[in-house]
């Protein structure tokens, strides 16, 4: 029996009842499976780790993760802590420290969810988003002087290299290649970021020639959000920056039908280090504690970490489980205007993954 070891860290506000919602379906599919099973541990950092020792985790913190197959982590922010603190102490130390340089959100109109769009059947909408995730505007370069004097200034540097730009974009070509329609969009700002981004657009055709199967375009940012709210259908996989994406995707998990829903990995194609899988929401101090939240972005971010184990089919009987639940509308959390609380929807779906035919590993 395979044992797979994963990281477990819950982090602030609701990320405390999604990720124990998250462990939960992970042993439901293992034991279906009785091929491999899950070895958790759990850290708690974050907000309380800060608030006892003045950092988000320990200094060698890394160490302590580097040899698990998998992270599953909650979600970061904190309302008595500033969030560049919460975000540069715990999750992009962990996304720039395992240099989980591909961030990847997949978008669809799950059964029984109502989108926002009047024009827009589920079938229009089915995205990924390629996130750059190790540079550009993430990058932290910049600086603050003359703090508190007139003439103070203060720069973010958004810094992309070459290496950064070029393994981006062949991954999401690679990404657009596995999809039947073979789509990608390259997104920029290339008329007023005229470096960096005419960069993006020189290296996008060069990689592309890798990819002669792949049918690709290039669409300016803000011409971008126009065109996945009136064309969504255009639209297959698409590849930004650390930035753009960022807005992109809370965009695209908006017309979607929640935020709730939507999932995220956080990759190392190459797996020198673990690559980590989190739901897109934040912490939600709002509802915390009170068994609101919706577990649905943390369990398709389980299904998208049992696909970079290998476990494809185990993947997609959870994925099978997740649309059985939302296709119920008694079973949807107070995002969806429903009634169901975290527990309800976690035993739900734990119990179609019960009834599921036995998981086959590696059966594709
Ligand atoms: C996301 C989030 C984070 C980001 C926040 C929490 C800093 O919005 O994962 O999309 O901007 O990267
Ligand atoms: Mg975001």
């Amino acid at each position: 029996m395979k044992t797979y070891r994963i990281a477990a860290i819950p982090g602030d506000g609701i990320g405390k009842e999604v990720v124990p919602a998250g462990k939960r379906v992970l042993e439901a599919i293992g034991a279906l499976s009785g091929d491999f099973t899950f070895e958790f541990e759990d850290f708690a950092w974050g907000g309380d780790y800060y608030r006892r020792h003045g950092v988000m985790m320990p200094a060698d913190g890394l160490n302590e993760i580097r040899n698990k197959d998998a992270i599953l982590f909650g979600s970061a922010g904190d309302p008595h802590i500033p969030d560049h603190i919460t975000l540069w102490g715990l999750r992009l130390k962990i996304c720039q420290g395992f240099d989980q340089y591909a961030n990847v959100r997949p978008t669809r109109i799950l059964p029984g969810i109502d989108g926002p769009l009047k024009r827009c059947a589920p079938k229009d909408l089915d995205w990924v988003i390629v996130r750059e995730n190790s540079e550009g505007e993430y990058a932290g370069v910049g600086g603050r002087a003359h703090q508190g004097h007139p003439i103070e200034v203060a720069t973010d540097v958004s810094m992309m290299t070459r290496a950064g730009v070029e393994r981006i974009l062949r991954f999401a070509f690679r990404i657009a290649q596995s999809r039947p329609r073979k789509l990608l969009t390259v997104i920029t700002k290339s008329n007023a970021q005229r470096h960096a981004m005419v960069m993006w657009d020189e290296i996008a055709l060069e990689v592309s020639k890798e990819f002669p199967d792949v049918t690709w375009d290039k669409e300016l940012v803000d011409a971008a959000t126009a065109r996945m709210v009136n064309r969504p259908a255009t639209l297959d996989t698409l590849v930004a920056t650390n930035l753009h994406a960022d807005i992109l995707s809370d965009l695209a998990a908006a017309l979607a039908g929640s935020l709730g829903i939507a999932p995220t990995a956080n990759l190392d194609p190459e797996r020198r280090y673990p690559s980590m899988f989190e739901p897109i929401h934040g912490s939600a101090f709002d509802i915390m504690g009170k068994g609101l939240a919706n577990p649905i972005g943390t369990f398709w971010s389980v299904v998208m970490m049992l696909e970079h184990l290998g476990e494809m089919s185990a993947a997609r009987t959870l994925m099978n489980a997740i649309e059985s639940v939302t296709a119920d509308p008694a079973l949807h959390t107070a995002d969806l205007g429903g009634k169901a609380s975290t527990v309800q929807v976690t035993e739900a779906v734990c119990a179609f993954v019960a009834q599921a035919p036995a998981v086959v590993t590696k059966a594709v």
